[in-house]
């Protein structure tokens, strides 16, 4: 067991008392952030080489010393995970997915089959979502397991035992998930944390914040702030369409809400008060040309994540735990606020993480709203549908028919396959068509008609729903109020 408060950067004496008294992991990744960032600014400003070297060999000292302390390689933007040193945190990450960015801004990798999720598990530090867990959800709330945990479509989670073992002794959460609206249009891997987050809702009966961040789009795109702002309306009435139950859901516009609550904006600073600009570097990649708003963002996405932020729901308590359903490109914001709660005196939010629904074009990245091209929107028509899926999914099937019927298909990188695990409800059928596809007896034009077939009408009920949504239904989903349910 390693004393981290003995660690040392040792023979080099110029250097000593940098990396010493480092207590935490946390501690010890700030200090080699902020070394990192003095050997950027000397190499760019051409300082003098003996200045650089020496400023590198610190680097790579205090590299060991990380090592020695958490027994996973250093890598900027990753943070040490809560569990670092836990018994069942796995193998040490050494180049664990290193291929893979994912981050709140960018999700790519080189491998056809997607994003490696079991690296990213060790790499972030977050557990697997195993069949003991999914039994144990079931068996909790007595119901079929919601397909996107069947099948493993939510692979990760922080705390969900610790959720459950509360909640069976009667001690109840909330939910909390949110959106950026950047866009009018929001796309079906969008709809994916909604579903999942409704089924919960309707499964533990519990409240849910629903944060749109229009600032955060405001101050990351070039927009107006009235546009993200009517963007964040229209895309609520897309979240209304999700169909939560207007008794227990409060969805929020950080534009509107920071101003109007006290308690909030109290959070937010007692966040920002916590974190250092070095961790927020560390954490999202800022630089020092990022604007003071972007610095800043991660503390109001981190403020909902606290019971008192919303005194209309639960008065001033502060001790109700938080479950965040999301993909896991919002990780990093948690991680942050996992290591902020315990120091401002709040319990840390656990959260479910899923894989990402990916682009039309392949799995190397996820579906994105600026790529027309690469996503299906909740506005498509049927024909829009049919077209973007004949000309763009990618296939997993053979050049020819007669090399396919004769080879089979690759459901696993088939795009159209992926989507069905999606969306398509029937486990036998499901089952029947990759058997099928991977026999060769299902081409892929079959397999593209089937996920036609699918999607449009899935896609045409959304568009009915949400045209029943009127202001007025919009506005009391925002309006601050008590919501109706048992803690
Ligand atoms: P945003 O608008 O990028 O995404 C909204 C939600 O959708 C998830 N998501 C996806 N899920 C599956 N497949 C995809 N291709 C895909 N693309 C996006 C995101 O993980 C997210 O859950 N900063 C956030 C807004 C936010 C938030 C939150 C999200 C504020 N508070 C709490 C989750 C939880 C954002 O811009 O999300």
């Amino acid at each position: 067991m390693l004393t981290y408060g003995r660690l040392l950067v040792k023979d080099m004496t110029d250097c000593q008392g940098v990396a010493e008294g480092a207590s935490t992991p946390m501690e010890l990744y700030e200090r080699l952030s902020a070394q990192g960032g003095k050997v950027r600014s000397l190499k760019s400003a051409k300082a003098e080489k003996a200045e650089v070297d020496a400023a590198v060999q610190l680097l790579l000292m205090l590299k060991m010393d990380y090592k020695q302390m958490t027994g996973q390689d250093y890598k900027a933007g990753c943070p040490p995970s809560d569990n670092v040193g836990a018994p069942n945190n796995g193998p040490a990450a050494d180049g664990a997915g290193e291929e893979d960015t994912v981050d709140p801004w960018n999700v790519s990798t080189t491998n056809a089959n997607g994003v490696d999720y079991d690296k990213l598990i060790v790499r972030f530090g977050s557990s697997k979502i195993d069949k003991e867990l999914v039994d144990r959800i079931e068996r909790v709330c007595g119901q079929k397991p919601h397909r996107f945990l069947r099948r493993g479509v939510f692979f990760s989670h922080r705390d969900m035992h610790q959720v459950l073992d509360a909640y069976e002794k009667h001690k109840s959460f909330y939910l909390y998930t949110g959106r950026g609206p950047s866009s009018e249009a929001m796309h079906v891997g969008h709809l994916i944390p909604f579903i999942f987050t409704k089924w919960l809702q309707d499964m533990f009966d519990i409240p849910l914040v629903i944060q749109l961040t229009d600032d955060e789009k405001y101050l990351w795109k070039d927009l107006t702030v009235e546009e993200c702002h009517r963007f964040a309306i229209e895309n609520t009435k897309d979240i209304i369409a999700c169909g939560f139950d207007l008794n227990k859901t409060f969805i929020f516009s950080d534009l509107d809400y920071m101003g109007a609550s006290p308690e909030f904006y109290r959070n937010v600073v007692k966040i920002q008060k916590h974190v250092t600009f070095n961790q927020v570097k560390g954490i999202f990649g800022f630089t020092d040309s990022d604007c003071i708003g972007k610095i800043s963002f991660p503390a109001i996405q981190a403020a909902p994540s606290f019971s008192n932020s919303f005194p209309h729901i639960f008065g001033s308590r502060k001790d109700i735990q938080c479950l965040i359903p999301c993909a896991i490109d919002q990780d990093p914001y948690f991680r942050m606020t996992r290591d902020v709660a315990p120091r401002i005196g709040y319990p840390k939010p656990a959260l479910l993480h899923s894989t990402f629904f990916p682009a039309l074009q392949g799995a190397q990245t996820k579906m994105s709203a600026s790529d027309a091209n690469s996503s299906i929107f909740l506005t498509d028509t049927p024909k829009q549908i049919k077209n973007k899926i004949n000309k763009h999914a990618f296939s997993g099937g053979k050049d020819t028919v007669e090399e396919h019927r004769k080879y089979g298909g690759n459901a696993d990188v088939d795009v159209s396959f992926m989507y069905l695990t999606f969306f398509l409800e029937d486990d036998e059928q499901l089952e029947k068509i990759r058997q099928d596809y991977t026999s060769g007896a299902l081409l892929t034009g079959e397999l593209k008609k089937i996920l036609i077939e699918t999607l449009q009408p899935m896609i045409a009920q959304h568009q009915e729903r949400r045209k029943q949504v009127t202001d007025e239904i919009v506005k009391q989903f925002m309006t601050p109020r008590p919501l109706n349910f048992k803690l």
